[in-house]
């Protein structure tokens, strides 16, 4: 078999670089290891910056996007139970955040890559990228119990966290950057309306708490928790009434049938550099960012950017001048974004230890809620920073 560019994964990043290419009459083969339920069925988070909605638009799949995505032009950030509104519009000149499933974006990206002819392999086995190094890549994989070649000219690993193509890069060709929080997140998603219409942000003694939603019926919470957290111990009415403490009493918590609920653990993870030859990282591949800024999808919508930009220059023009800036212009947002969840994680998170740092932070969040400079800032990160 042989394609332009393979793909490895078959999440929001390798499906949008797939279309994106698709519409510049590129081709490519995505070869996914798990079956099209499964990738289908994930909950992951739901808050989309406007450059990746547009992205996804001018790919051809932001019409459910535009008819069932919330635009929130605001969210609210609540000290120990009293809310401050973060105007996200009115600070940033206009600017607003979608909020819509990447769920759904997954099987919108799905169905707009089959509907055109796409090639997505489900299933396939023990993908290992090969000849990277040289001018003739290979996919090779199992599917059907059968060994099976993928030729290419490129190789885009975009297989997420625990995928093959970073594994591959040759030893002390590729270098990380990581640090690992001492709290996670328990989430349930609730069939129930959300406390409010927009996001809220607390930051309680008991606890950091996020606020979200999938929809106006839907509801989407999470609780500072532990890493090693036993869900058991979180009988659903224990997750409510947790939550309502944390909120405090300005809005009201409603209950409802749990449709999930799971432990987030929380990471910042770089990878340097994202290309080794002919193969490129992209998205959750090259990096990981804690939740607490919901950059993890605009990331990998930022990357597939500046990867398809560098593709498309090379099969239109020749040119290979992109190709070669991508991992450093890549990289320059994805660290922008990393001090960003960083910052957000540890303003919102109590570190536990209730001491030097743990003041630091909260005099830090009394001043960011209290200055329009600095929720100014907060406002441009959290929209997105430009391409
Ligand atoms: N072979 C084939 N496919 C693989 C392999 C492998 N060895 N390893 C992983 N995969 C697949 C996974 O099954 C998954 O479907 O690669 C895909 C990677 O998708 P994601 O983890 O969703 O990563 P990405 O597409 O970069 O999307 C980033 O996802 O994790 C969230 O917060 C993150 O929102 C961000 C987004
Ligand atoms: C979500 O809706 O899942 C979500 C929203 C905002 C975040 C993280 C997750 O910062």
């Amino acid at each position: 078999m042989r394609t332009q560019v393979g793909i490895v994964g078959s999440g929001p990043s390798g499906l949008l670089l797939s279309q994106i290419l698709h519409n510049a009459g590129i081709e490519s083969v995505i070869l996914e290891r798990r079956s099209r339920d499964y990738v289908e069925g994930r909950i992951r988070a739901g808050v989309i910056e406007q450059g990746a909605v547009d992205l996804l638009t001018i790919a051809g799949v932001g019409e459910r996007m535009a008819s069932q995505g919330l635009v929130h032009e605001g969210f609210d950030i609540a000290l120990n139970g009293e809310r401050t509104r973060v105007d996200l519009a009115g600070l940033t000149g206009g600017r607003t955040v979608t909020v819509y499933g990447q769920t759904e974006i997954t099987k919108d990206l799905i169905n707009a890559r089959l509907d055109t002819g796409g090639t997505i392999i489900f299933e396939a086995g023990d993908v290992r990228p090969e000849g990277f190094e040289g001018a003739s890549p290979v996919l090779s994989f199992t599917q059907g119990g059968a060994r099976e070649a993928l030729h290419c000219d490129f190789i885009a690993g975009c297989d997420g966290y625990h995928g093959v193509c970073r594994a591959s890069f040759p030893d002390g060709k590729i270098r990380s950057f990581e640090r690992i929080y001492p709290f996670a997140w328990l989430g349930v998603l609730v069939e129930a309306a959300p406390p409010s219409h927009e996001l809220i942000y607390c930051r309680d003694t008991r606890g950091f708490a996020l606020f979200s939603m999938r929809s106006t019926d839907v509801s989407r919470s999470y609780l500072q928790c532990a890493p090693d957290e036993d869900l058991n111990e979180w009988p659903d009415d224990r997750v409510f009434e947790e939550l309502q403490r944390r909120l405090g009493d300005s809005a009201t918590v409603a209950a409802g049938n749990v449709l999930e609920k799971s432990v987030t653990p929380m990471r910042s993870f770089v990878a340097e550099p994202l290309r080794y030859g002919r193969l490129f990282l992209a998205g959750d591949a090259g990096h990981i960012v804690p939740p607490t800024g919901a950059k993890g999808l605009n990331l990998a919508a930022s990357d597939i950017y500046y990867l398809s930009n560098g593709l498309i220059d090379y099969y239109k023009n020749g040119n290979e001048g992109l190709l070669d800036t991508y991992s450093a212009t890549a990289l320059d947002r994805v660290w922008k974004a990393q001090r960003f969840s960083y910052y957000m994680t540890t303003l919102l998170h109590n570190a536990g230890d209730d001491g030097f740092e743990d003041k630091i932070k909260l005099a830090e969040l009394r001043y960011t809620l209290g200055s329009d400079a600095a929720l100014k800032s907060l406002a441009e990160n959290y929209v997105g920073l430009p391409y």
